[in-house]
């Protein structure tokens, strides 16, 4: 069985008073039944790893740079982020897509940057809302996945978020029934790339403005194994009912 997994994706947003919210999280879920992961934004990564305690919540970084090291101003390597105590990165989240042109290629050359460092990666897909409206979520997924994806992913490696750019931050989610024909799809095409025994150990997060109030349903949906949750994993108060509607699923 897939343990279930609530990641928050802290994007540009946070200073070191935001390290309290790690402290009330961990309060209101000491011991947690489902996997927990925080990214913050890289200044606070080391204070957040210290704030965890070696605890059920992982850290996590949101993007690496696809070389170990080298003349990259600005960029973070995989081994940094392991090097600090993260256990996870973001990749290919699609506001790095737009804002910094990565592609799939790109993506998954960091992916598998970050495997050989022993970083979970969690690789981000989705469409545009014009693409949705074309009727091409399904090409544009797919095709986002097997090229995404490295060959050194495994069940504890991986974990791939479907999230529609149009979902974003925009309050709008879509019906349980399209989120369950993507990830469906996604479930059907990592068991004919990777075999049954990876294809089905792969989490498959759905993302895009979840809330407390929409989570229950969203985690009843089939082969959706948790959140990646960017707003609403800023404040405790908001992201605790998230975990416990996962827990309760
Ligand atoms: P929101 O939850 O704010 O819509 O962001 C989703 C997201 O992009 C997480 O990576």
């Amino acid at each position: 069985m897939r343990r279930k997994l609530a990641a928050g994706n802290w994007k540009m947003n946070g200073t070191s008073a935001a390290l309290g919210e790690l402290a009330a999280l961990q309060e209101a879920h000491p011991d947690p039944a489902v996997d927990l992961l925080i990214c913050p934004p890289a200044t606070l990564l080391s204070a957040a790893v210290q704030e965890a305690h070696n605890g059920p919540l992982m850290i996590g970084g949101q993007d690496c740079h696809e070389k170990t090291d080298g003349a990259h101003t600005g960029d973070i390597s995989a081994e940094m982020l392991r090097d600090v105590g993260a256990r996870a990165v973001i990749l290919g989240h699609s506001e790095r897509r737009a804002g910094y042109h990565e592609t799939s290629e790109d993506v998954r050359a960091k992916a598998r940057t970050a495997h050989a460092a022993g970083l979970m990666t969690v690789i981000c897909l989705g469409e545009s809302l014009i693409q949705r409206e074309a009727t091409n979520t399904l090409d544009i997924i797919g095709a986002q996945l097997s090229l995404s994806v490295p060959d050194t992913s495994t069940g504890e490696n991986l974990v791939v978020a479907y999230e529609p750019i149009w979902a974003i931050g925009s309050g709008q989610t879509p019906t349980p029934d399209q989120i369950g024909e993507v990830h469906d799809f996604m479930r059907t095409r990592l068991e004919r790339r990777f075999g049954a025994g990876v294809g089905r150990s792969v989490r498959l997060l759905y993302g895009g403005s979840v809330k407390p109030e929409n989570a229950a349903e969203i985690f009843a949906v089939s082969n959706v194994d948790g959140a990646l949750v960017g707003g609403a994993s800023l404040k405790a108060a908001d992201f605790a009912p998230i975990i416990r509607a996962l827990e309760n699923a």
